[in-house]
């Protein structure tokens, strides 16, 4: 089975790629279904589907043809669900003051509501294995970084935590529930959340497998919107989540150049577009033109997907590489970045205030460094068998 995740700032054209890939998908013979988490039925409205066709579905797969399924998720329903228990608690215990500042700390880094159900699909749909593919269509970026950082987190907390805060209630729930208003969970809480791990057993494998799931970043040739890319791909690397593809949209067509009043847009795009291939490259970039109107039913969806893959599947693993790494190195950390054909002699380094650019001949690289490493600076550098090493201090 194969996983893509779709990810990127709000209002990019997630949605309408994710949908216009699974309809491809599904044209090329794939059983494919596309999820997604937005509460605005944006899924529906891309298949243009009718009320008649919407209704009942509610949370349940639609029918689109015999390949291909589209679900929206209700967080809040599967929130009442199935986080029932924990997440009364947890409002329990948030609205009551004097509470323990251990406690509560530990409780801060349970993971996301939302990021959790999500991988909760992720790995019921892998475990039951009935479709050949699982499109899922992220929330804005901030949320999917969280999503790919869960079944760390939650790892974590399940090793730590859990076991510790399981026996410290066992013996402190009879004292203290006397002694105090703040709320001590029950065992409903441990237990759901026992059921819950149960449930997401594995997907951290699955998440970082490169032969099984992809993340494409959707992007707009703007400022704004290239700088929470450049953050997102930092971020899924460090995860060791594979970025197969970089897909800007909305690329302006070159005939508003004869438009006096929009030429100046086709410059300012252009100037991004350059900017994104020094970023991303050699993971693949689509770039996407913005099509005359609003892209929304299946021959639409189908022309953009055209204008996406060409002829190339977009089940497969467009790209397969890990484009830098850094590594811990006593108090340092070394950044290691796969550069072919560099000498060190054309080598130069510089650094910003949160990025690392190189720059040797023709090959141009700008690595945004995770806040951690923003005050390092760049020691040495070396080439070796087709890597550059950097040391920062
Ligand atoms: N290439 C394109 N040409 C023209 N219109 C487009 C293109 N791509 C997307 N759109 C339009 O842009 C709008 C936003 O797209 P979409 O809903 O897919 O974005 P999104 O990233 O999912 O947004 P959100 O973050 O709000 O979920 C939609 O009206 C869609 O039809
Ligand atoms: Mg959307």
């Amino acid at each position: 089975m194969r996983i893509i995740l779709f990810s990127g700032k709000g209002g990019v054209g997630k949605t309408t790629i994710a949908s216009a890939t699974g309809y491809k998908l599904s044209q090329g013979g794939y059983k494919t279904i596309v999820v997604s988490l937005d509460p605005a039925h944006s899924l529906a409205d891309a298949f243009d589907l009718t009320e008649k066709e919407r209704f009942g579905a509610k949370g349940l797969p639609i029918r689109i043809n015999d390949k291909l399924h589209i679900q929206e998720i209700d967080i809040q329903e599967e929130i009442d669900r199935y986080w029932g228990d924990v997440y009364r608690f947890l409002e329990l215990l948030f609205n009551t003051t004097g509470l323990d500042e251990m406690l509560s700390e530990e409780l801060a880094i349970l993971p996301g509501m939302e990021e959790v159900t999500s991988l909760l699909y992720v790995n019921k749909y892998y475990k039951e294995g009935e479709y050949d593919v699982l499109i899922l269509d992220l929330p804005p970026t901030g949320e999917s970084l969280r999503f790919v950082s869960m079944p760390t987190v939650l790892k974590w907390y399940m090793k730590k935590v859990f076991k510790t805060e399981k026996m410290i209630m066992k013996v402190a729930r009879p004292v203290v529930g006397r002694l105090t208003d703040v709320p001590l969970p029950d065992d409903s809480y441990f237990q759901a959340l026992e059921n819950f791990y149960e449930k997401l057993k594995g997907v951290d494998e699955v998440l970082i497998d490169p032969d099984v799931t992809s993340v494409r970043i959707v992007s707009n040739p703007e400022k704004m919107v290239l700088k929470e890319s450049q953050r997102a791909y930092m971020y899924f690397n460090l995860f060791g989540v594979n970025v197969d593809g970089i897909i800007v949209n909305k690329v302006l067509p070159e005939s508003f150049g004869d438009c006096e009043h929009l030429k100046n847009w086709l410059t300012i795009q252009k100037k991004y577009i350059n900017e994104i291939e020094d970023y991303f490259s050699p993971t693949p970039i689509f770039k996407v033109p913005m099509l005359e109107e609003e892209v929304f039913g299946l021959e639409r969806l189908d022309t953009l997907a055209g204008l996406i893959y060409g002829d190339k599947d977009p089940a497969q693993v467009l790209h397969k590489e890990e484009p830098y790494r850094f590594m811990k190195e006593g108090d340092g950390y070394t950044l290691k970045i796969k550069a072919p054909f560099v000498r060190k002699e054309s080598l130069s380094i510089l650094k910003s205030e949160e990025e690392i650019i190189i720059r040797a001949g023709n090959f141009k690289s700008h690595i945004l460094l995770p806040r951690k490493l923003r005050d390092k600076e760049p020691d040495k550098a070396s080439v070796r068998d087709g890597y550059i090493y950097i040391t920062l201090v």
